[in-house]
């Protein structure tokens, strides 16, 4: 009998609630694909490592106001990531840039959800953002993480409509239903061995997804 593919060890990062954690939890945690075997935070009091907790996952705390420098951050981060010899990182929702050194260390495994069409609205305050522009439709982005922010090669995108009376909380809310269903897709996709970064490309069983865009 062929061997089975060992299931894929993720550690995710993140700083807030976690809805996004929690779709992970819910959708491929401890499944033959994939368990989730730590979470990370660099806020101490983020909701998601009660989730983290209640779903009997390992939790760590990196408190980057502890830190100097962003270098010195980032270089405990690598060796406590490390520690956990994880095959994916997912950022959901990690407010921080992440220095050169430590995204190149984890080049081709490090994937990132962000809260608008990329390449529109890389950044903060993604809603406002498309609120103001007057747009008319809005979404989210699964992506690489390569060292420029928000701008690695993209997985997979999902579209809501704009409806003139949204604010930020109301699309907010709209465009995170549809990233709590494309994240754990594109983990599993990574974690079937089906989706690899390729010079640059991000293909999908051989294919490059958004040949245009790459
Ligand atoms: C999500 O909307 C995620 O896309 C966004 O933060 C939110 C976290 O929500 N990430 C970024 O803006 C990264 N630049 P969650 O903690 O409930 O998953």
């Amino acid at each position: 009998m062929p061997g089975k593919r060992p299931a894929c060890r993720i550690i995710v990062l993140i700083s807030g609630g976690g809805s996004n954690l929690q779709a992970l939890i819910d959708n491929l945690h401890d499944g033959e694909l994939a368990t989730i075997i730590a979470v990370v935070s660099n806020n101490p009091d983020a909701y998601g490592l009660q989730r983290a907790a209640a779903a009997g996952i390992a939790t760590a705390t990196l408190d980057h106001r502890h830190y100097p420098s962003r270098d010195a951050y980032d270089q405990q981060l690598m060796q406590l990531i490390d520690s956990y010899q994880p095959d994916l990182l997912l950022l959901a929702g990690f407010m921080r840039i992440l220095s050169d050194p430590l995204v190149n260390h984890y080049h081709g495994r490090m994937i990132n959800i962000h809260p608008s069409l990329l390449p529109k609205y890389r950044g903060l305050h993604t809603h406002q953002r498309a609120i103001e522009a007057g747009d008319r439709e809005a979404g989210c982005s699964v992506h690489f993480v390569t060292p420029q922010l928000d701008s690695g090669p993209l997985i997979i995108q999902a579209r809501v409509p704009l409806y003139r009376d949204d604010d930020a909380a109301t699309l907010a809310a709209r465009v995170l239903k549809e990233e709590h269903r494309i994240y754990p897709a594109a983990a599993r996709w990574f974690a079937a061995g089906r989706l690899q970064l390729s010079a640059g490309i991000a293909m999908l069983d051989g294919h490059p997804i958004y040949p245009s865009l790459n």
